[in-house]
């Protein structure tokens, strides 16, 4: 385990909307690169999607990717578990050398106890949740996360159409937030681009997870951060 916390603390002072790139649409033969790309051009953090295969129909990397990008990164990573069995992968990813950890609601184990073992690795600690569980759901763990996370599109592949139907709940999510009184944030993923930011910051989210629409820029990632920002 790290000595020092490492946590979204970590995130540069910034008042307005964070954008973190989701790495899942980076060219993986340049990976490296893309990554020092997005952080020169002002990403506020490194989203990455871990997927098991069982709990997604999909699989994409491990902790030893995370690893070596951290060689190359000061960005804090933030590291989207869509896995059936989080808690088993906790330790590997603080270890490879993640800032903060959400886990799916709908995954098996206690995931109160799993929320506590992120908190006391230093990293901070978010929790997500499909398009089709309710709002509801993350209430019980509303005074021990950093972040939450509404998920836009169906999770397991980056390039999928924007959910519209999920802006209710984003604004009840922001509602919830703003009665508990804590900071936490409230962050998007899926189908994020010029067009669908405004709709999802206008309901209240305040970091916006962008795979397809800034790597498919490879040329201009600071243009294809700064439109998501100011996107209006
Ligand atoms: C989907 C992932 C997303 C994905 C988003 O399961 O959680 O982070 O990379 O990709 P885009 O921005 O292309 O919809
Ligand atoms: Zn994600």
């Amino acid at each position: 385990m790290p000595t020092s916390p490492r946590s979204l603390d970590k995130l540069k002072p910034h008042d307005g909307i964070k954008i973190a790139p989701s790495i899942l649409a980076a060219d993986f033969s340049q990976l490296g690169n893309e990554v020092k790309g997005v952080e020169i051009a002002g990403a506020d953090m490194l989203h990455i999607d871990i997927m098991d295969g069982h709990f997604v129909p999909n699989l994409s990397m491990g902790p030893g990717i995370v690893q070596s990008i951290r060689k190359l990164s000061n960005l804090p990573f933030d590291v989207h578990l869509m896995l059936s069995e989080p808690g088993r992968y906790i330790e590997p990813f603080v270890e490879a050398g993640a800032d903060h950890i959400t886990i799916h609601v709908e995954s098996s184990g206690d995931i109160s106890a799993i929320i506590d073992l992120i908190r006391e690795s230093g990293c901070s600690a978010g929790i997500t949740l499909r398009p089709g569980t309710p709002a509801a759901s993350i209430k019980p763990f509303i005074d021990k996360i950093d972040l939450i996370l509404v998920m836009t599109v169906e999770p397991g592949f980056g390039g999928q159409s924007f959910m519209n139907g999920q802006l209710p709940k984003i604004r009840a999510l922001r509602a919830m937030i703003d009665a508990s009184g804590k900071p936490i944030h409230l962050q998007v993923d899926g189908g994020i681009a010029t067009g669908t930011a405004c709709q999802v910051v206008n309901a209240g989210a305040d970091v916006l997870v962008a795979g397809s629409s800034i790597f498919k820029y490879r040329n201009d990632f600071p243009k294809a951060i700064q439109a998501l920002r100011e996107d209006k």
